[in-house]
């Protein structure tokens, strides 16, 4: 740029975002962007692409009020309110908080809900389950706190010719009631469990998008149809390790001004706990974008 260029309107649609990508196989990371303003479409239309590119998509230095992290987020499809309902029985708003405070507000190791420390697509409990969700940096441990991906479709790819055979027909059951259970939660409620029957999902899933093939696993299934329940959680669980070894994984490490948004359908994701989850606050808002039924 020469002296006298005048720097570029804030959201120009350049057509070319400043990104830079952060591992090889997902991941990258967006600046100059200031997500509280309206976006041209042909700017979403640029993160559209790079989001189906690198699946994880960090857009870094925001200051992003609830609201205007709902509008953004409303740039990429229908919101989803969270499965628990407020105690007058109301759903909740789109926007909700992830933390690791107790009632009291105060940190624990045992918050209200650890399932988010497991391997999981957001949401595969639902027949319709999350395209994408996005989460913005409140407040933060000094270090540590990080969240995991890892890319279900290089875990595909690389099963070996027999295991693609034996699996590339079988379904999965998920529910929420399963997902309770296997993350040693209190077990769903009667009411939970009216809400949410359990649903049945291809194991090996197709990107709508990209016609990537993908495993469609994690913490919310409960068997997989017509196999013996034994070797059905054999299966589930070697292919959960099978396409989350360490090569197939990338590692966020949470900076303050982030938001993150990530592709459901092909990563699972958890929250680490690497840092003192009974001493240090850890406080993200959360967004989450229906998706499509599941093929
Ligand atoms: C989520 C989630 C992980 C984290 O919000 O869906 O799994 O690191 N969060 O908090
Ligand atoms: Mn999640």
């Amino acid at each position: 740029m020469t002296l006298n260029a005048q720097a570029p309107a804030p959201n120009a649609p350049s057509g070319a975002l400043n990104i830079k990508a952060l591992a090889p196989l997902m991941g990258a990371e967006i600046f100059d962007l200031d997500l509280s303003q309206p976006l041209d479409a042909d700017l979403v239309a640029d993160i559209n692409d790079a989001f189906l590119a690198h699946h994880v998509l960090v857009f870094r230095d925001q200051s992003l009020p609830k609201d205007a992290q709902v509008a953004f987020s409303e740039n990429f499809g229908e919101l989803e309110s969270h499965v628990h309902r407020l105690r007058s029985g109301e759903k909740r708003p789109a926007l909700h908080v992830v933390n690791n405070l107790d009632e009291n507000g105060m940190p624990t190791e045992r918050p209200r809900t650890t399932g988010n420390y497991f391997w999981h697509t957001d949401k595969s409990y639902h027949a319709v389950p999350s395209l994408a969700t996005l989460l913005y940096a409140v407040e933060l441990p000094p270090s540590g706190g990080d969240t995991l991906f890892a890319n279900t479709k290089r875990g595909y790819e690389t099963l070996s010719a027999e295991t693609k055979q034996q699996i590339a027909d079988l379904r999965v059951e998920h529910s929420w009631e399963a997902s309770r259970l296997n993350t040693g939660n209190t077990p769903a409620t009667e009411a939970e469990k009216r809400d949410r029957p359990p649903v049945v999902h291809p194991l090996v899933r197709t990107h709508p998008n990209t016609g990537a093939k993908t495993l469609y696993v994690g913490m919310h299934t409960s068997h997989i149809l017509d196999m013996p329940e034994d070797k059905s959680r054999a299966l589930l669980d070697m292919l959960v390790d099978h396409t989350t070894k360490p090569e197939l994984v990338y590692r966020h490490q949470w900076r303050m001004g982030d938001l993150v948004m990530w592709d459901n359908r092909c990563l699972l994701h958890r929250a680490d706990k690497n840092y003192d989850m009974a001493a240090q606050r850890r406080l993200l808002h959360r967004t989450v974008i229906k998706g499509s039924l599941p093929f």
